[in-house]
């Protein structure tokens, strides 16, 4: 695990709601955009429709889709986060489907036991809130579009960048999680890039949620636009 990854596990070790509801919310309503294959649509019928939330937390996206696909792993560097999401794959009634593990595929080398079969093939690859953390975007595409089946969805969101809601910057506002975040935003453009470059060149969009999210911490508030952005594996 590198020192930049480590400091966000440290990070992270706290429980984390932000934006949770209005992700949730937002994803379940653009549930056709992002793909068409799901366990009640006419292509995912008789199929086994299985996704991966990265950098999971405690798993906001894949209570939305949990209803709609079959299996989901999810996964993140904090310990914490996973109890988390297994919690919350218990509440909601979805811990036969729903499964999270420790781990960093991010790594130098990706440990052996996240290898196996059960962690490739996948229809769907999301990650939420979680691309400006991590140390190399570019090499997280690849490593994670590689994940998915050829035809499979990859779906991004994340923080648009400076905008008229944040005139401060998180980094006043926030300074200790400023420190494990490698880049503020990504724009329509540097998304289609990192997608292209990662091998997803096809049915590329970028939509900006116009609901900000709202960070509360220590009676100090932020608000950030976020987008919501897809690509499919070529
Ligand atoms: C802002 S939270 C977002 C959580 C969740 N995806 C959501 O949308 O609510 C960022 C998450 O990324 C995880 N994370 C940071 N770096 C990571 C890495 N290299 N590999 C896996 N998870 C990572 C953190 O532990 C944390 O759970």
């Amino acid at each position: 695990m590198s020192d930049f990854t480590e400091l966000n596990r440290q990070y992270f070790r706290a429980e984390f709601r932000q934006g949770q509801e209005l992700i949730f919310n937002e994803v379940q309503g653009r549930r056709s955009w992002v793909s068409d294959i799901w366990s009640d649509t006419e292509l995912g019928k008789g199929h086994k429709v299985r996704m991966l939330e990265y950098a999971c937390g405690p798993g906001a996206i894949s209570a939305a889709l949990a209803p709609f696909v079959d299996q989901i792993v999810g996964m993140d560097v904090s310990e914490e986060m996973i109890k988390q999401f297994n919690i919350n794959a218990q509440e909601t009634g979805f811990e036969d489907k729903m499964v999270g593990y420790h781990g960093d595929l991010l790594a130098e080398s990706v440990p052996v036991d996240l290898s196996g079969p059960e962690f490739y093939d996948f229809d769907l690859v999301v990650v939420s809130m979680a691309l400006h953390h991590f140390d190399k975007p570019d090499l997280a595409l690849k490593r994670l579009g590689e994940r998915l089946k050829k035809g499979g969805m990859f779906l991004i969101i994340d923080m648009v960048p400076e905008d008229k809601h944040s005139p401060h910057g998180l980094h006043n506002a926030f300074p200790e999680a400023s420190a494990t975040i490698r880049i503020h935003g990504f724009t329509l453009e540097h998304m289609q890039k990192l997608f292209k470059d990662a091998g997803m060149g096809q049915k590329f969009d970028y939509q900006v949620i116009q609901e900000p999210v709202v960070f509360n911490k220590e009676g100090k508030e932020i608000k950030k636009t976020i987008f919501i952005a897809r690509a499919q594996r070529n």
